[in-house]
């Protein structure tokens, strides 16, 4: 059997890997496996261990002759083609709940950064522009008692839902349809994306990328929301039109944005974006605190442990490959 790690991964796991299987694990730091090489060792490979910034697409999947299993350091998956994997038989397994607190903290930390314009602040310090205390120096936004939209309530968006009213925030939602069990779990409400962008102080995207939300934000969403407003993605950079929300910010139509994720990864320092005092931008460390990922990388060997004795993952995004 061969394993292949497309990133250098560290874990006591690994030592579980029995002796005889082979492990191909690409260790240039911070530097996605190159496509041909991809092509190259995925061509005998048994497993593969992936994440966010490989693309599994068809033609990698024709090159997958002997794959029998995909596992990925992730909840999302977009980037994996499932319907070829699925017509393959090969299971998908992805590592949700372990990162939901850890994503939600992310948002939260983007909303109240934005609210209370901290990254400005500290530039301004920074650059030695402090010359003494102002009444409205740096005036911003309050949390407390504020209105959150969640757009996609999922595992995310209920954590950040519990956190959000320990701030004594209200919270409305929306998604494809209401769902009267959350609601009477978390007393919030669920909204139209119109009413919910007319109405939130903060909105949160957590919808995950598909071709329906594809740009499901733009412009025209964007001109919904209250010029006090802020607004945080979490997701994936696909779900925004990216012009739109440079166009809103730079009139100053909404207050603030923060961004962890971007429609081509990674964003460059010279993207309209950057230019704008009213973004903060991280880069996709949505679910980087080191007990989250050492969790995730935990769920990605043992995926592949149990895929290769033909026992079920422990999550699975195509179930029906079981079928
Ligand atoms: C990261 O973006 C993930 O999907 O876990
Ligand atoms: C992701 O896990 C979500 O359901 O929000």
């Amino acid at each position: 059997m061969k394993i292949l790690f497309t990133r250098s991964i560290q874990s006591p796991l690994l030592k579980l890997i029995p002796e005889d299987y082979e492990v191909f694990m690409w260790t240039e730091e911070n530097r996605v496996m190159p496509k041909e090489a991809l092509l190259k060792e995925v061509a005998d490979a048994d497993a593969i261990f992936t994440n966010v910034t490989d693309q599994l697409d068809s033609e990698f999947f024709e090159h997958a002759k002997k794959l029998k299993i995909v596992s990925t350091m992730a909840v999302g998956f977009d980037n994996i083609d499932i319907k070829e994997a699925t017509k393959r038989g090969i299971p998908v397994g992805h590592t949700p709940d372990v990162l939901s607190e850890a994503v939600a903290e992310l948002a939260l930390t983007l909303m109240l950064a934005c609210a209370r314009r901290v990254g400005e602040s500290i530039q301004f310090i920074k650059d030695n522009k402090w010359e003494s205390w102002g009444p409205f120096l740096f005036a911003g936004q309050k949390i407390s008692g504020a209105k959150l939209g969640i757009i996609g309530m999922g595992r995310i968006g209920k954590i950040l839902a519990k956190q959000a009213k320990a701030l004594n925030m209200e919270v409305i939602y929306t998604n494809r349809r209401p769902n009267p069990k959350i609601e009477d779990e978390l007393n919030v409400e669920y909204r139209n994306l119109e009413a919910l962008l007319n109405e939130s102080d903060y909105v949160v995207m957590l919808a995950p990328a598909s071709a329906e939300t594809y740009h499901m934000m733009g412009y025209g969403q964007f001109s919904q929301m209250k010029p006090t407003s802020i607004f945080v993605n979490v997701s994936r950079g696909s779900t925004v039109d990216e012009e739109g929300l440079y166009k809103i910010l730079s009139e100053n139509k909404i207050f603030a944005a923060g961004l962890d994720v971007f429609e081509v990864e990674p964003i460059r320092h010279n993207h309209p974006l950057l230019t704008l005092d009213n973004v903060i931008a991280v880069p996709h460390i949505g679910s980087a605190t080191k007990e989250t990922r050492d969790k995730m990388v935990e769920i990605g060997v043992i995926n592949i442990l149990k895929g290769l004795q033909g026992e079920r993952l422990l999550h699975t995004v195509n179930e029906e490959v079981y079928k």
